[in-house]
């Protein structure tokens, strides 16, 4: 039996029965999106992870110590790196969106995972809309994953998927990519805004009914031409972003919505020609290239997640060339950057207003924490001065606005990675200096402004 469908406004809420370029409503252009009629009249335009009527009794109020954690039933993989950024394992039933550019590695993680599954006995239904299941052979060939329980299933029909997950109870089902996946109750094509949320919501109600534990994999793609995962990062339990520079071998699995775990902790990762290799000790890897004596350079411990990692910073100013001063980051907001300047400029008396300034983040990560803009002062101040830092010296510290600079969570962690990658210094805010109980070998610098 067919649903009807209507076209909402989601900008709002105006229904029509026909695709418009434009709402009648309220003006707004290409916001109205295909959904079920009979859900969004109940639910307020919004289709969600809630059961339809039929299944109100599928759950009941239960004691709380009655109801049965899933701790010990979680999947460890023993892909170590996977497992401490979903926070210690699959947790079943759940569902993980794994979003990341094109070509950055999903397939070629999640095919790993399933493999390792597969190797604990356990069957996983792998759903390859993009591939066909020769080619997602061949992959699996060159990952080493040849387990005759790992099923791969070259199909885009929702519908068709519901059956053969109900038919084969897999432990894991992957959709490789919830953009290829199109459910017949809706007109629109696959990888639209009603496609992605309706097959996205209809799976993690599967996952959810005692299902398996689903992962989407869900390209980012630029805006408004079709639909990128954030349509889906509400209704899953855990958001995964795999990120890293096409360029550079590594890649950073980074959580940022965890139901089951801490967000912010990251996985980090080799693509090699035989898949990708867990990198236990990611500070090595940083820091490996690290050109000695240069200006410009400054090392910060950053934290991610619950692990420190160190990262080398670059800066380079020079004379604009041309008229306006270019600022261009790599790895860092520009905004943050630019503000930095202000603050350098004001508390050292140095023009940088004039001056082109580049700031990079060696390896392709990407920072966003507060403590790494002392570092990034370091490295300004350096490339400004043309004296390279000490290369056994390690900074960290939030700056504010009049220069000052500010304590930031867990120091002694970060000194401890130091320490255990042979620096010697660390530059740190007073604040943190003052409470520090062991400074794990290093000689420690508390400065309390930037000027310092
Ligand atoms: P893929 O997993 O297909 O990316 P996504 O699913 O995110 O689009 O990875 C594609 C890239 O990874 C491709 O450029 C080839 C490279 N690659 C390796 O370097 N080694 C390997 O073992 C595999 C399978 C892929
Ligand atoms: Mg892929």
């Amino acid at each position: 039996m067919r649903t009807r469908t209507v076209y909402r406004c989601q900008a709002c809420g105006r229904a029509e029965p026909r695709w418009a370029g434009r709402c009648a409503g309220c003006g707004e252009w290409h916001t109205l999106v295909e959904e079920l009629e009979a859900r969004s009249a109940r639910q307020g335009g919004r289709p969600g992870t809630h059961a339809p009527p039929g299944d109100r009794s599928a759950a009941r109020p239960t004691p709380i110590t009655d109801v049965e954690d899933d701790e010990a039933a979680r999947l460890v993989t023993g892909l170590s790196e996977f497992d401490r950024v979903m926070g210690g394992g699959i947790v079943p039933g759940s569902a993980t969106l794994v979003g990341g550019d094109p070509g950055i590695g999903k397939s070629t993680l999640l095919m790993q995972v399933a493999g390792r599954l597969c190797g604990q006995g356990a069957a996983v239904l792998y759903v390859s809309g993009e591939e066909s299941a020769r080619q997602t052979r061949l992959r699996g060939r060159r990952l080493g994953v040849e387990a005759g329980s790992l099923l791969v299933y070259a199909e885009t029909r929702l519908e068709a998927v519901q059956l053969e997950v109900e038919r084969l109870a897999p432990a894991a089902l992957v959709i490789d990519s919830i953009q290829t996946l199109a459910t017949d109750a809706l007109d629109s094509a696959p990888g639209s805004v009603g496609q992605v949320r309706e097959t996205a919501a209809r799976l993690v109600r599967l996952a959810k009914a005692g299902g398996p534990a689903v992962f989407l994999v869900g390209h980012v793609t630029k805006e408004g031409a079709i639909a990128g995962p954030r349509v889906v990062e509400h209704m899953v339990d855990t958001v995964l972003y795999f990120e890293g520079d096409r360029g550079h071998p590594y890649r950073i699995l980074r959580a940022v919505k965890n139901r089951f775990g801490s967000t912010n902790e990251i996985g980090v990762f080799e693509m090699k020609d035989r898949g990708l290799d867990e990198v236990a000790n990611p500070s090595e890897l940083f820091l490996s290239e690290r050109p000695a004596d240069a200006a410009g350079s400054a090392v910060v411990a950053s934290l991610e997640g619950s692990r420190p990692v160190l990262v080398e910073v670059q800066a380079l100013v020079g004379h604009a060339t041309y008229g306006t001063p270019r600022r261009t980051t790599i790895g860092v907001d520009p905004n943050r950057v630019a503000l930095l300047v202000a603050v350098l400029e004001k508390a050292a008396d140095v023009t940088l207003v004039a001056q082109d300034v580049f700031v990079k983040v060696a390896g392709g990560v990407k920072l966003s924490e507060p403590a790494i803009d002392l570092a990034l002062i370091a490295a300004l101040a350096s490339s400004v001065r043309d004296r390279p830092l000490d290369p056994e010296t390690l900074v960290f510290g939030e700056v504010g606005l009049s220069g000052e600079v500010r304590a930031v969570a867990q120091a002694e962690l970060r000194l401890r990675e130091g320490a255990k990658l042979g620096f010697t210094r660390a530059v740190l805010p007073r604040g943190n200096a003052r409470r520090l109980v062991e400074a794990a070998g290093l000689e420690i610098v508390g400065v309390r402004d930037v000027s310092e």
